[in-house]
């Protein structure tokens, strides 16, 4: 980590004390809910055309309650042109025949209802698909109708409207805006898409897309779902007169340089009870980013979800927000309940950053009484198995090309098994992504005509994208397309590594990490891990990171401990309940190994 300090670590909270309160043990099911991510075109397909759906998925329920989570995300399955894998929604009430119907939607909800499953769908409020009747009707009204007002349509700028009205850019690189033609055939009105040119911003001061959005909630709420991942929350609202931006607006890859945190950065440059300073670098500063007024729009949706009573429905931000108090005002106690925790996805490999981000994380949602979420993968950037495998000094890339530096396999699994170990063992909920308990890796030589990111088009190539975390689960080694589906080829190719990590290779498989992550899962569960009270164990250091985890009144506190160093670490004395890897003959720690340690009650 070039400049990291070494001096210990003294910001963060002396061990032995309190850095985060126990939960109540009747706290609702959400607080510490492990969630595993669906990505539907890669899980199960049951009808063999190469691409997931929701029977496959239903059928393959009974997987997740035997892994021991408490319930599913799907990413979404609504109708779509797929220009960004679903992301680009048409009909938000509807399901893709690629993927079903509604009532293969019903049924999916039922059936994980009846094995103890909740399900949360994906909300995509930033944008719709062009395809979308509302963006057809603006094309078709015309520059100042009521229907463009629905978007963010602008007279372009230059003597004849020909540029740009800002400087924004895509996300997905390339120009932010796209100028239409008129029913006329002149060259018209531009609009903007932070995304893909096939993905208009709403206009959110607008209070027909508000009322809209709140009737869609409503449409799955009473089809039962269980609660809404919502997708670029921190986008909503655009800085009035939307000024021009020179800042970076990428959220896939890591652009600082020094690390998510910056170097040095230590607990109190990250985290402060007065949440209304906005520090220096803050996501905030961007126009497009983290505004003031998303907020009252997760209000009104709060609302909505409450008035459904118990079990409570919830909402899950995906907010690429720093530093973590601006993550923490999307999940005060009358907006949402959860917020991915990217901080600690985005630390590297280095005790003291990710003991940083732990502490921080936990202090600044206790300032507002939410729970934490931790996350270490997602459809988004490259999986952890892979990026921990990689050189740590470096920023992480949007995707692995067959001619770039690949990550060291054997390296990146036993560091991506001792970090899910470390992460299960902390309080609060945690997002699981499908495939990460199998131990599976990016697909780091995809052939580029695969590709389907907008990412890797959108830049010419010069971005790989994010394909690589994307590729059709293997579920039983001798079968086509690894048992993903009857037919043999599936949308996304699988690499040869998959086999020998198909479900059918490593169930029943002592140390399999498919069988780490059911014992991690079903010890943290048993003993409510996820409600327990942090304290920081004497044994950290700026290589180790040991934390003192105790739920209230099961009368037991485990101690995690991580080895991120080179030398063997001697555990505290009691009983090794679980541990990531092999211990050393003489009972030490080895490098890049978590071991769950249970105290002897004294
Ligand atoms: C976030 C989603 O996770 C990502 O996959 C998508 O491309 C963007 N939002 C745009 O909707
Ligand atoms: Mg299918």
């Amino acid at each position: 980590m070039g400049a990291v300090s070494d001096a210990t670590p003294q910001t963060v909270t002396a061990p032995g004390a309190i850095v985060h309160r126990a939960d109540s043990p009747d706290a609702p099911w959400w607080r510490d809910a492990v969630i595993y991510q669906i990505y539907p075109r890669s899980w199960a397909d049951s009808d063999g055309d190469g691409i997931g759906d929701l029977p496959g998925i239903t059928a393959r329920l009974p997987y997740l309650r035997d892994l021991g989570v408490e319930a599913v995300w799907l990413s979404p399955f609504y109708v779509s042109p797929m220009r960004d894998a679903g992301y680009d929604v048409t009909d938000y009430r509807t399901v893709d025949p690629c993927f079903g119907t509604l009532d293969d939607a019903d049924r999916l909800v039922d059936t994980a209802h009846d094995l103890g499953l909740k399900v949360l769908v994906d909300l995509v409020p930033n944008h719709t698909s062009t395809e979308h009747e509302w963006f057809r009707a603006a094309l078709a009204a015309g520059p100042g109708s009521p229907e463009r007002d629905r978007y963010i349509f602008r007279d372009g700028t230059g003597s004849g409207g020909e540029d740009p009205p800002n400087n924004w850019p895509s996300v997905f690189g390339g120009p932010g805006w796209t100028r239409v033609t008129e029913q006329d055939g002149t060259a018209g009105q531009w609009y903007l898409h932070i995304f893909d040119v096939s993905q208009p911003d709403l206009n959110w001061h607008h209070p027909e897309v508000r009322e809209e959005f709140h009737d869609i909630l409503r449409f799955w709420c009473d089809r039962g779902v269980d609660g809404f991942r919502v997708d670029v929350a921190h986008g909503l609202i655009k800085r009035d007169g939307l000024p021009d931006w020179h800042g970076a607006v990428g959220l896939y890859d890591e652009i600082d340089e020094e690390g998510p945190l910056g170097v040095g950065r230590d607990v109190e440059d990250l985290w402060s009870p007065d949440s209304d300073v906005l520090p220096h670098g803050a996501t905030g500063e961007a126009p497009m980013w983290d505004q003031d007024g998303v907020h009252e729009i997760y209000r009104g949706w709060r609302k909505v979800l409450d008035s459904y009573g118990e079990p409570d429905r919830i909402l899950c931000a995906e907010a690429w927000v720093k530093p973590v108090q601006r993550v923490a005002r999307y999940v005060r106690g009358d907006e949402m309940h959860q917020a991915f925790n990217f901080d600690f996805l985005d630390a590297h490999w280095d005790a003291r950053q990710l003991r940083t981000v732990i502490e921080a994380s936990l202090r600044s949602n206790d300032v507002v009484g939410a729970p934490t979420t931790w996350v270490l993968s997602n459809h988004d950037v490259i999986r952890h198995a892979s990026r921990l495998g990689l050189d740590q000094s470096r920023p992480r890339p949007n995707g692995i090309r067959a001619d770039d530096p690949q990550p060291d396999a054997v390296l990146g699994l036993r560091r991506a098994r001792a970090a899910t170990a470390l992460m299960l063992a902390l309080p609060g909920g945690a997002y699981l992504y499908q495939g990460e308990e199998l131990g599976l890796p990016e697909h780091t030589t995809m052939p580029d005509e695969y590709r389907q990111d907008p990412t890797f088009h959108r830049t010419k190539g010069q971005v790989t994208g994010r394909d690589g975390c994307r590729v059709p689960m293997p579920w039983v080694k001798d079968a086509p397309s690894l048992g993903f589906g009857p037919g043999g080829s599936p949308w996304l190719p699988q690499p040869e590594a998959y086999a020998d990590l198909a479900v059918d290779q490593q169930e029943g498989v002592d140390g399999s990490t498919l069988e780490l992550y059911r014992a991690l899962l079903h010890y943290r569960r048993t003993h409510r891990i996820g409600h327990g009270s942090l304290t920081w164990d004497a044994l950290s250091s700026d290589t180790v990171i040991a934390l003192r985890n105790t739920p209230e009144g099961r009368g037991l506190t485990l101690v995690a401990v991580t080895n991120l160093g080179a030398e063997p670490v001697r555990l505290p004395v009691g009983e090794v309940v679980i541990s990531s890897g092999p211990l050393a003959d003489d009972g030490t720690l080895p490098s890049d190994t978590t071991a769950w340690v249970r105290l002897p009650v004294t």
